[in-house]
């Protein structure tokens, strides 16, 4: 089976669903939407987004998390740099991304992801955001992100970016 973007619904975190049953596979990611990620939305700290399939609403497929963010220009390839001012330049944060280890291969992630950027781009239009930013947990998550055209940032976090497309 692979998701789609019809078929999936991406809604905010809450009460309704269970975050006891999800498994990614990563035990901190599985700890951050059990003990951390309500906490974080309502100390306006993260927005957390969660995938449900209709007829399984309380289930969680799989989430990601934005939250404001800067970078510094010197830590962007020169290309982009030279464009920019030498103050920190304004980015969204994917702080965490994962997909429950029953949703694993089939999309989601991508899915996901595509959203998060999409989401970043309509908020981008009232605040200014020049690059979305992740930190991958491992190598894996690096080539996943590397897959969707992020690159490597130029600084001692290992962050990867991906400009705000116009
Ligand atoms: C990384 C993760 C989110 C990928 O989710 P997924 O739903 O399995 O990914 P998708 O099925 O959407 O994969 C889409 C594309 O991403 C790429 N991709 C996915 N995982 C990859 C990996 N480990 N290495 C390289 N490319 C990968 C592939 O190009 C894939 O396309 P394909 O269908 O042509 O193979 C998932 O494995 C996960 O939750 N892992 C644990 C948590 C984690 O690492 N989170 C990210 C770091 S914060």
């Amino acid at each position: 089976m692979s998701f789609g973007a019809d078929t999936i619904r991406i809604e905010p975190l809450g009460a309704g669903h269970n975050r006891l049953a999800f498994h990614c596979g990563n035990e901190s990611l599985d700890r951050y939407i059990r003990e951390q990620a309500g906490q974080d939305t309502r100390r306006d700290t993260a927005r957390v987004f969660v995938a449900v399939m209709p007829d399984q609403p309380r289930h969680i497929l799989g989430f990601f998390t934005l939250s404001a963010a800067t970078v510094i220009a010197a830590e962007l390839p020169p290309a982009m740099e030279k464009r920019l001012p030498r103050h920190p330049i304004p980015a969204a944060l994917i702080g965490r991304l994962a997909v429950d280890q029953s949703a694993l291969g089939q999309g989601l992630g991508g899915i996901l992801l595509a959203d998060a950027v999409k989401k970043t781009k309509v908020a981008a239009a009232t605040v200014a955001m020049a690059v979305i930013v992740v930190d991958p947990i491992d190598e894996n998550a690096r080539a996943f992100y590397s897959a969707f055209g992020f690159a490597s940032l130029d600084g001692p976090q290992r962050r990867m970016f991906l400009a705000v497309p116009a």
